[in-house]
């Protein structure tokens, strides 16, 4: 199956009451890892780049290339979008471009009109090519890539209005945050999640700041029409415990971990790799897109 657009599998989930992750990757071996998971659990995935981590992995051609050739040689089977996550106009323009095939207009630090208008422009442009699009209304709170938001409950008038704009799914702030949740954190707003989706029936609403958020939570938001949960966070921690964990155990055993060449980039990271896994998995139960491929 392999390199598709999100829309599809997207709207599969939202009918069938589950949801597909959107994992973030930041690298060669964290693609590998989400891949695995993907494809060990048969699950539908989008593997997605922030504007930051596009950077980091050489700029989006490169990234593309990386993620399209893995699939290619890992043999996955399951389908995969290549996707942008929270990206600003010209970097969604750039993505069309080079062939992503799902994107995030992130268009929610602008006036509501202006964010419609920019919107309807990028979907009839990633449209014209198949790409799948996702907007948002609403800041989601927390801070990614130097976005920064208060955390609000996106307006209904505006999350309808954008739906008409075309868009295939749409991330609105329903209280979750990017990155780790404050102690204080109140829980997700499932009362106006159920207003939200009432008010556009059966459209798939896109959860971000997917870590941290208890199960329970993220299961009763599913129910209510969530169908794409953003999971960064959690998948990062995972890989700093476990590395971190991998560090102290080679203090611990120095010589031997040296006659082994652990040093060895290959093995040094592979514990932290092998996490990321780990964590994509145990997400893609909890969000039921296990054998949904
Ligand atoms: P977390 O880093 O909180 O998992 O959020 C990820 C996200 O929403 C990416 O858009």
């Amino acid at each position: 199956m392999a390199i598709v657009s999100a829309e599809k599998f997207v709207a599969a989930a939202r009918e069938n009451g589950y949801a597909i992750g959107g994992f973030n990757t930041n690298n060669l071996e964290w693609t590998q890892a989400i891949l695995r998971a993907a494809e060990a659990k048969k699950a539908p995935v989008l593997i997605q780049t922030s504007m930051g981590a596009g950077k980091y992995m050489g700029g989006y051609k490169t990234a593309k290339y990386i993620i399209e050739n893995l699939v290619e040689s890992m043999n996955i089977t399951v389908p995969v979008a290549i996707h942008l996550d929270h990206g600003h106009y010209e970097d969604a323009l750039e993505c069309i471009e080079v062939g992503y095939t799902s994107l995030m207009f992130d268009g929610s630090h602008l006036p509501i009109a202006e964010n419609l208008e920019k919107t309807k422009e990028v979907v009839a442009l990633a449209h014209a090519k198949g790409i799948s699009v996702e907007a948002e209304v609403g800041t989601i709170g927390g801070e990614e890539d130097g976005i920064v938001g208060a955390g609000e409950l996106a307006p209904i008038e505006d999350a309808v209005a954008m739906v008409k704009t075309g868009i295939d799914f749409l991330a609105a702030g329903i209280g979750n945050i990017h990155g780790p949740y404050p102690a204080n954190w109140a829980g997700l707003d499932l009362d106006h999640l159920k207003k939200l989706t009432e008010a556009v029936p059966g459209f798939p609403i896109v959860l971000h700041g997917g870590s941290g958020i208890p199960d329970d939570q993220i299961r009763a938001a599913i129910k209510l029409g969530v169908a794409k949960v953003n999971v960064n966070t959690e998948s990062q921690q995972a890989f700093a415990a476990a590395t971190r964990q991998f560090a102290k155990d080679y203090e611990a055993n120095e010589a031997e971990y040296e006659a082994k060449k652990l040093f060895d980039p290959r093995k040094f990271l592979k514990p932290g790799i092998d996490a990321v896994q780990a964590a994509v998995e145990e997400r893609i139960d909890v969000f039921g897109s296990a054998n949904k491929a």
